[in-house]
């Protein structure tokens, strides 16, 4: 019994960290643009709005890029919080070499861009429209109705087939309305908190005085883990009036970070995320797992997946999480707080995650194939990438080190999944 709550609690963690990988691995478009300094205002953009989170988390991609000059002009009339939609509009979720923008079916075509993915795109705006024009042109504009195509391909940066393709254009991508965006900072918390079911949050922390300090970081950068009301009535979450009004604000501390973090962006932390009640007191940390497109918070106490984006504009971002985020450092004595959710949640399903490893060990063998092919890349390269116009070697380094990291990783799981089988049998 014993033996196989650990196979199973063994097996569970391999799981999660195989899928936490494959949600990570696919590229870093910071690092190859890294390489290529006529785009780094666009890279820095990309970076500060974490939209290269949005990036690295597809594998099939083609990143539209624009010179510094033209960026920077778009920067200077723009807030960043309004750059972040023009900067999805540039990203679109196909692979588009120089060869295959020539070669378009019908001369013309409409493709997905990442701001469709958000939500927030009415009729066809998240959409792009690619037309060859005469003499070899290729133009881009909006796919919304009366659009121009204002913007031509210009040149081919990088390409990665068929993985990542970076293209130069020589203007920003733009329909009306693209740039309407009230500041984040302006925000009604109460309000929005409310709407979002989450009146319970919201009056603790306008009673306890929390809100303005929450009000003062919207200015530079804000992520809060907002309980819905369902959460606090849940069995086990303890009597919030029991508290002292020091651990009150601890707790409410601990569902904001003083940075602005999108779930895309927590699917890619490393480490343990640091929270405002972080400090002399305490780590008061959590570590983020990541199933498909499932976030999971986990304090040590208990866990909790991130219910749904209520407001997402750089810097402030507005989670709502299924339960209240118990820290260890103020609840971790409690044994009957144990929720068990990681043991519970591999025992309820133990048949399919202990068969998938053991009789055909699927998530290992995929992800393993991620480092084996990248270590083939570099000689492999020169006969498979034919338009190959940039120096791949800079990049390849980068690449180089992400694979070995992976493969460490890999070997871990592998090693994970055989020990728990072993113990099982
Ligand atoms: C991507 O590369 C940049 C610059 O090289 C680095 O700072 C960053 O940590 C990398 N991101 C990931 C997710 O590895
Ligand atoms: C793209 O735009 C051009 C010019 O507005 C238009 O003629 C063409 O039909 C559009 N392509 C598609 C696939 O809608
Ligand atoms: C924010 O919204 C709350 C609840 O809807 C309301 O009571 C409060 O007056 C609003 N505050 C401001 C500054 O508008
Ligand atoms: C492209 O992505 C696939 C799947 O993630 C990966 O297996 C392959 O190694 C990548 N190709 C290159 C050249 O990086």
């Amino acid at each position: 019994m014993v033996n196989s709550r650990l196979a199973c609690l063994l097996l569970f963690m391999a799981v999660a960290l195989a899928s936490w990988w494959s949600a990570v691995i696919c590229h870093n478009i910071t690092a190859i643009l890294d390489n290529f300094p006529d785009y780094s205002i666009q890279n820095g953009y990309m970076s500060s709005t974490k939209i290269a989170d949005e990036v690295n988390s597809r594998q099939t991609i083609t990143c539209l890029v624009l010179p510094n000059i033209v960026m920077s002009a778009l920067a200077a009339d723009h807030t960043p919080a309004s750059l972040k939609n023009a900067l999805r509009l540039l990203v679109l979720l196909d692979y588009f070499d120089s060869q295959k923008l020539h070669d378009i079916d019908g001369g013309t075509t409409i493709t997905t861009t990442l701001f469709q993915t958000t939500g927030e795109a009415i009729g066809q705006e998240g959409f792009v429209n690619i037309t060859n024009l005469r003499g070899g042109r290729v133009a881009f504009g909006s796919a919304v109705p009366g659009s121009k195509l204002t913007s031509d391909y210009t040149k081919s940066v990088r390409q990665i087939p068929y993985n990542i393709s970076i293209i130069e254009i020589s203007a920003p991508i733009i329909f009306p309305g693209l740039f309407d965006d009230g500041a984040a900072s302006d925000a009604n918390l109460t309000a929005i908190l409310e709407k979002a079911g989450c009146k319970i949050f919201a009056s603790l922390i306008s009673s306890s005085g929390m809100i303005k300090i929450f009000q003062v970081a919207m200015v530079k950068g804000l992520t809060l883990f907002a309980p819905t009301d369902e959460a606090f009535k849940a069995k086990g979450v303890p009597d919030l009036n029991s508290l002292s009004s020091a651990d009150l604000v601890t707790l409410l501390q601990y569902h904001a970070v003083a940075s602005y973090n999108p779930k895309d962006s927590l699917k890619t932390a490393h480490h343990p995320i640091a929270t405002m009640a972080s400090g002399a007191a305490g780590n008061y940390e959590i570590t983020v797992t990541v199933q498909g497109d499932d976030v999971t918070l986990h304090t040590g106490v208990d866990s909790s997946r991130i219910a749904r984006t209520v407001l997402d504009e750089t810097p402030v971002c507005i989670l709502t999480v299924e339960s209240v985020l118990l820290p260890e450092e103020l609840f971790g004595n409690a044994p009957s707080l144990e929720p068990a959710p990681a043991p519970g949640a591999a025992e309820e399903s133990p048949a399919p995650q202990v068969a998938t490893p053991v009789m055909a060990p699927a998530p290992a063998p995929a992800l393993a194939k991620g480092p084996a092919t990248a270590v083939l890349s570099p000689a492999d390269s020169p006969a498979s990438a034919p338009a190959a116009e940039s120096p791949d070697d800079v990049a390849d380094k980068e690449d180089d080190r992400s694979t070995a990291a992976v493969a460490m990783v890999t070997s871990l799981c592998v090693a994970m999944a055989v020990v728990a089988a072993a113990v099982l049998l």
